[in-house]
């Protein structure tokens, strides 16, 4: 065996080693603080949203899932008490319908929410609408309405959520953006200026 194998080998095991406890410590971790947790998530009716709100619901979490139409909301619920891990999960979730260019509504849905599950542990401000044109083509509404729902309804529902997590010391903020909000390609105009 050479100078290498002696030193080298017995370090990088032992470095992969630390590497993974710490790996799984942080795993029962996040899991223990998933179970319980009360999880705000905005656009839950489909695509990332709808992903979310199965992979909180199978880690144990109380979701508040939101959106603008109800009845893909029901749609949703029906859907997470038909998954492989349901019975795991005790709670009972709840559904908030707004709209989140609607800076009143969203101040009225953070009320709701706060009334009917006491704190929020996680909000995920995963709403958002796409859009594509040029900025020549696109009128001002367009680009107002992009903002609205994309920008000043998460700050507005965080606003209003935030006080709440700053008393108890607790709480965690999710942004879902796109890359476009650094690397703005053509024809997304209002898209990319995400935050
Ligand atoms: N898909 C991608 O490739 C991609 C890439 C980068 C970033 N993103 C970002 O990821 C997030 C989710 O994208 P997605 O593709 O999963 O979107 P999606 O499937 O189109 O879903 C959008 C969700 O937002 C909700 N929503 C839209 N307008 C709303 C409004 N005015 N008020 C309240 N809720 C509203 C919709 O629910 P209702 O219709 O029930 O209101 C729906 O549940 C967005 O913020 C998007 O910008 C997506």
């Amino acid at each position: 065996m050479d100078f290498l194998s002696i030193n080298v080998l017995p370090l990088l095991v032992g470095g992969l080693g630390i590497y993974g406890i710490f790996w799984l410590l942080q795993r029962i971790q996040a899991r223990a603080y998933l179970k319980d947790a009360v999880v705000v998530i905005t656009g839950a009716t489909s695509g990332l949203g709808k992903e979310c709100a199965k992979a909180f619901h199978a880690a144990g979490a109380k979701l508040v899932l939101c959106g603008r139409n109800s009845e893909r909301l029901k749609d949703l619920l029906r859907e997470l008490s038909t998954t492989a891990g349901h019975s795991k999960n005790p709670h009972k979730h709840h559904t908030v319908t707004f709209d989140l260019s609607d800076t009143k509504a969203v101040f009225s849905a953070a009320e709701e929410i706060l009334k009917g599950v006491g704190q929020v542990d996680i909000l995920v401000n995963n709403a958002g609408i796409s859009y594509r044109g040029t900025i020549a083509d696109t009128v001002v509404e367009v680009d107002r309405k992009v903002m609205e729902t994309n920008y000043f309804g998460p700050v507005a529902l965080t606003k209003a959520l935030l006080p709440s997590m700053i008393k108890r010391r607790k709480g965690h903020i999710v942004a879902i953006s796109s890359v476009q909000g650094k690397i703005a390609i053509p024809f997304r105009s209002a898209y990319a200026a995400l935050p």
